[in-house]
């Protein structure tokens, strides 16, 4: 089963990058794969039978691990049950963010434990952040104030708890900073959805001072505006009972905007780029005249020379 899992396909969007030469090959396998009567708890909470719950716990190691970028300071779990996050992000992460499956939004008192203790046993890293709130309502959490949203086979669990998956999804797109990661391993289909399809098609809630209300019943279906989302890359979980699937979005820098404001975005880039050019042009100028000046032939000889320019 080890080899197999190394050599997981890994489909490639062209849209983006999914860094294929070192995603997907964990370089140690999860400790807790090791301890069968952790892993059976953990089961009956989740509900998968055994092949997919480790297939997908595989994965998930592999893919939060490698696809958070080194850059990422602040992570967020939707739907934290266990201490996995602490495991599985990087080491550069400095603050993991918890939210809840349960109505109440409090994190129950097992998954905290679970998570001090795997901080324990991997000393220095991330600082863990113990959020009261329900994944679908993030509500202790500020606008595109988080780098890394984790979402590990949590979506199922919230379905049948009574939160509201999508929202989650959509609360995601508002904490995370532009160009942020939403990282996931979750059920192919939910409630007769399909996931991707949904992350995919999502715009984000329109500015009301420049929409008429008249006009907002409408904006499920508007398409001239940006997605929320660009897909990285995604890839069918192989090997279980459950369908799953894995994959990487990252919120668009372009999220929301019409089709005028991103044609405007362009030009404006185009004119900074021209901008740009000529400053260095002027800069290079300024570089040029000082090093004429260099060779010290007293101020008077320097003088003149400028003045002669
Ligand atoms: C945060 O984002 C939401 C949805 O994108 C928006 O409605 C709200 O006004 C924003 N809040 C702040 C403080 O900017």
């Amino acid at each position: 089963m080890m080899v197999s899992s190394s050599r997981l396909a890994v489909a490639v969007l062209s849209i983006g990058l999914l860094c294929v030469c070192h995603g997907f090959a964990p370089s140690a396998l999860p400790s807790r794969l090791h301890q069968p009567s952790k892993s059976s708890s953990s089961m009956l909470q989740m509900g998968l039978d055994v092949v997919t719950y480790l297939r997908t716990e595989w994965v998930s190691a592999a893919l939060v691990t490698n696809q958070t970028p080194r850059s990422a300071d602040v992570c967020l779990q939707l739907g934290t049950q266990d201490g996995r996050a602490v495991q599985f992000v990087p080491r550069t992460v400095r603050e993991i963010i918890t939210s809840s499956v349960e109505t109440d939004g409090v994190l129950p008192v097992s998954t905290r434990r679970q998570l001090k203790q795997q901080k324990e046993r991997r000393s220095g890293s991330a600082k863990i952040n113990y959020i009261d709130q329900r994944a679908d309502d993030l509500k202790e959490v500020a606008n595109e104030s988080v780098d890394v949203v984790i979402s590990l086979q949590s979506a199922a669990v919230m379905a049948e708890n009574g939160l509201d998956w999508k929202n989650s999804v959509k609360e995601a797109g508002r904490v995370l900073k532009h160009g942020g990661r939403f990282i996931f391993v979750e059920q192919t289909m939910l409630g007769g959805e399909d996931y991707i399809d949904f992350i995919g098609n999502l715009r984000p809630p329109r500015d009301t001072t420049t929409t008429k209300s008249a006009d907002r019943e409408e904006e499920e279906d508007d398409f001239s505006y940006a997605p929320l989302f660009e897909l990285v890359g995604f890839d069918d979980v192989d090997l279980v009972l459950e369908p799953h699937v894995a994959g990487v979005f990252a919120k668009s820098e372009i999220a929301g905007m019409s089709v005028d404001q991103m044609e405007k975005k362009e030009a404006n880039k185009e004119k900074e780029r021209l901008e740009d050019l000529s400053l260095a042009a002027y800069e290079r100028g300024i570089k040029k005249r000082k090093r004429k000046k260099k060779p010290k032939k007293g101020e008077a000889a320097a003088s003149t020379e400028s003045s002669a320019e």
